[in-house]
């Protein structure tokens, strides 16, 4: 069968490095994953005003969520924790109250950054506000992914060997939790 996942990207810069990992990840899973970027920089600030009337940019969030059967987060850290737009998607998508389009949909989440400790912190506050959202969320391998030159090659896939074979088990082991947890 297909599953399609949903891909939410913490960072909404043109050249992110997450987005590019991302990117890489998505070649190497097998036939029959598809990769879909959900698109958050487009949602207003959260206001629960509106969680009657939605705007059109979060119903589309809302329903390409629903349509897939897994979610991959990648992203960086910001000051130790998720960056608002991401945490701001996440909290649209949990509204209105009762409406929680995450809920039940296998994760991994993953994300790159310069720093030595890539992503831990943000990382884990991550998988804080997934437990709540009732998202089954892959506990192994983790991965932490600091950048390196040779990490990409020029077409974007993972140009370093040993991280190729580390994000390789990564997305297997991804896969089989989507496989294990989809409703599809
Ligand atoms: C950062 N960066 C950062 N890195 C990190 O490892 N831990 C951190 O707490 C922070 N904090 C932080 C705050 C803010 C506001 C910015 C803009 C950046 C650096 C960050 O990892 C780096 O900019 C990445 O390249 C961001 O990811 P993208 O945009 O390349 O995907």
């Amino acid at each position: 069968s297909q599953y399609r996942i949903a891909v939410l990207v913490g960072s909404i810069r043109q050249d992110s490095l997450n987005r590019k990992l991302a990117l890489a990840l998505a070649a190497l899973a097998p036939e029959g994953f598809t990769f879909e970027h959900l698109r958050i920089d487009n949602l207003p600030l959260y206001n629960q005003d509106l969680d009657g009337k939605q705007p059109a940019e979060v119903q589309q969030l809302k329903t390409e969520i629903a349509r897939a059967q897994g979610l991959l987060f990648v992203t960086p850290e910001y000051n130790r924790s998720i960056p608002g737009v991401l945490k701001n998607a996440l909290d649209h998508g949990s509204r209105p109250y009762g409406q929680n389009a995450w809920g039940g949909k296998p994760a991994g989440v993953i994300g790159i950054s310069p720093g030595a400790i890539g992503t831990a912190l943000a990382q884990q506050h991550l998988r804080n506000v997934l437990a709540y959202l009732d998202v089954p969320t892959l506990g192994q391998p983790e991965a932490f992914i600091q950048n390196k030159d040779d990490l990409f090659d020029d077409k974007g896939h993972i140009g370093n060997e040993g991280s190729r074979k580390f994000l390789q088990t990564w997305v297997d082991k991804y896969v089989a939790w989507v496989k294990q947890h989809a409703s599809v």
